[in-house]
């Protein structure tokens, strides 16, 4: 090769390594300031949203789910393996519930601007506590999330977060009050359970009419618990073992504004007519 053609190469090279620097260091600069911009961003965000709704944006976060086949039903459910990996302390699954059994530890999925919330509730209320309504007579208790014993003398201060128990309603039988889960009704759920992939479509839906003969049509509502009083809330706070300043926070101006900020959403699904029997319990 001649000595003017090498000198050619060697320009066309130094052409391709200058264009090659200009192109990364666009690169690195488009990059970096992007990031910038988004942790400024972020940053900026935060500070502008109150607390209450930092709270919400928390307990909104989606759980990833896995789903169940029960046979006759896929159902949704949080992912607890994940959660047990990620989360430094033990969660309690409830081993107990009768509702449960079927629909799952998060059974709330339609209304998806409270599911977090009614998801989150489940986790210190039985879904009796709000699915049950009780008129006059109102008694609960607290039971053991692994044992199903009842726990007396709960004394809360704090937030139920993660909770070992969980509140559960009774029912006035006989001048007596008996449990909603009561041996009877476990042990029909059991039995239920074991020939509903196989029973006809009347056998099954009249096991189902059983099951859910107390079920309202209209649950609990969020404002009928975080309401502007105590005695105006459908739990007998002060009874079930809230301590004063955890009432008072519970009827906060605070949540009660966000339960009504979220109100507009709220949309009940109730039952179909027809498919249960779901008057309210005298
Ligand atoms: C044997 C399994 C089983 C048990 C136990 C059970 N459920 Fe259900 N539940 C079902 C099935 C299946 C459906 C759907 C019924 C249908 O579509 O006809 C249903 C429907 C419902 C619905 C209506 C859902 C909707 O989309 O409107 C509610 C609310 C409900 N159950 C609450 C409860 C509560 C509260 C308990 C505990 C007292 C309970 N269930 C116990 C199986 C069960
Ligand atoms: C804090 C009160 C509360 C608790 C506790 C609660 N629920 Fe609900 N549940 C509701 C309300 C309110 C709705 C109606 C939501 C809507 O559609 O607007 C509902 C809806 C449902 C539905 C209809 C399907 C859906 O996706 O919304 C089912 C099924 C159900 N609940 C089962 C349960 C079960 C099972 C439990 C216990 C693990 C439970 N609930 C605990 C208040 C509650
Ligand atoms: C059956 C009564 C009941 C219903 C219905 C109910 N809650 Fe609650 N809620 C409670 C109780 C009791 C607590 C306190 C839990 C604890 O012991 O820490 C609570 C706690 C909360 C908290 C946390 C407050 C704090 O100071 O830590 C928020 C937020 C909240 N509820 C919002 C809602 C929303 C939104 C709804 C409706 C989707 C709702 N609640 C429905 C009884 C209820």
């Amino acid at each position: 090769m001649s000595q003017n053609n090498k000198s050619i190469l060697r320009k066309i090279y130094a052409l391709i390594g200058i264009a090659l620097l200009v192109y990364s260091s666009y690169i690195v600069f488009v990059l970096v300031t992007h990031i910038w911009h988004f942790e400024k961003d972020e940053k900026k965000q935060e500070k502008e949203i109150s607390e209450e709704e930092l709270l919400f944006k928390e307990m909104i976060k989606e759980k990833k789910m896995v789903e169940y086949n029960l046979g006759y039903k896929v159902i949704k459910q949080e992912d607890l393996e994940n959660h047990f990996h990620h989360v430094g302390n033990q969660a309690y699954h409830d081993e107990i519930n009768l509702c449960i059994k079927c629909h799952g530890d998060i059974p709330h999925d339609k209304n998806k601007s409270i599911r977090a919330f009614l998801n989150m509730h489940s986790d210190f209320l039985s879904c009796e506590v709000c699915h049950i309504r009780l008129d006059k007579d109102k008694k609960f208790i607290w039971y053991s999330k692994t044992d199903g014993k009842e726990i007396a003398n709960v004394k809360i201060e704090a937030y139920l977060s993660n909770s070992e128990y969980k509140l559960l309603p009774l029912e006035y039988v006989d001048g007596k009050y008996i449990r909603y889960d009561s041996d009877s009704k476990r042990n029909f759920v059991e039995e239920f359970r074991k020939i509903i992939s196989t029973i006809s479509a009347d056998k099954k839906s009249q096991g189902l009419k059983l099951i859910h003969r107390n079920v309202n049509k209209e649950p609990v509502k969020c404002d009928e618990c975080h309401s502007p009083t105590e005695k105006q809330c459908y739990l007998p706070l002060s009874e079930i073992g809230y301590k004063k300043e955890r009432i008072a926070q519970i009827l906060s101006n605070e949540v009660v504004g966000m339960v009504n900020k979220y109100k507009e959403f709220y949309i009940p699904n109730f039952l179909k007519p027809g498919e249960t029997k779901n008057e309210a319990k005298k």
